[in-house]
């Protein structure tokens, strides 16, 4: 089989490659600002561990400017920063549709809550909401922040974990949550959207 050099200096080759090395598991990043007035849910397919122990998690959130028409323009960002905290939803595939309405509006213009029909669950240990459909929810504090790019990744300290009480069987994570056929990736989405 040949080779063939990919073209990144061509921004959508650039956009399309990361989508493709991208194609993660797909979180819900919910925030809110300082008085607990705006709350914002994000979706997000750049995530990652990067710390066993301790454990610490990152998430990459556009840092554009409101109003530049900046692709990477998001209301979450602002939020993220006011409080130095943020909640990390996983949801499974029966949730995909709101997961992608979530990935197209801002959470300044847009009640997403109200718009996908979610419910907001208070976390313990930090001012965010959480979602109560997503399996898992992670309330999580900010330690530290790279401005990668038209991205900044954020690192965070996680505080609380909450499951859902079928999530563990004996001790081990069940097939139902393991398995990709339930689990959101971004290709899915990009699939459903024709956007490869
Ligand atoms: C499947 C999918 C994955 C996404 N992943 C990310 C991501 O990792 N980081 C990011 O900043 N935006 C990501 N986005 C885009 C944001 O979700 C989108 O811009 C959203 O409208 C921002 O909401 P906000 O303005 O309320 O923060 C993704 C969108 C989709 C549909």
């Amino acid at each position: 089989m040949g080779k063939l050099e990919f073209d990144i200096q061509n921004p959508e080759n650039a956009i399309k490659l990361s989508f493709l090395l991208g194609n993660g598991q797909v979180v819900l990043i919910t925030s809110c600002d300082a008085q607990k007035k705006v709350h914002g849910i994000l979706t997000a397919s750049w995530m990652t561990p990067t710390s066993h122990i301790p454990l610490l998690l990152t998430i990459s959130v556009g840092n554009g400017k409101e109003g530049s028409e900046s692709e990477n323009y998001r209301a979450s960002y602002k939020l993220i920063e006011d409080t130095a905290e943020f909640g990390l939803n996983i949801p499974t595939k029966e949730l995909i549709e709101a997961v992608g309405k979530i990935g197209t509006v801002h959470s300044n213009q847009v009640d997403k809550y109200a718009e996908t029909g979610l419910t907001a669950m208070e976390s313990k240990m930090i001012k965010v909401n959480l979602i109560k459909e997503c399996y898992l929810n992670i309330e999580c504090k900010v330690t530290d922040e790279y401005i990668t790019g038209d991205h900044t990744v954020f690192v965070a300290e996680p505080a609380l974990v909450h499951i859902n009480d079928d999530v563990l069987e004996n001790g081990i994570f069940s097939e139902k949550y393991r398995s990709k056929n339930n689990q959101i990736h971004f290709g899915d989405i990009i699939d459903l959207w024709n956007m490869w």
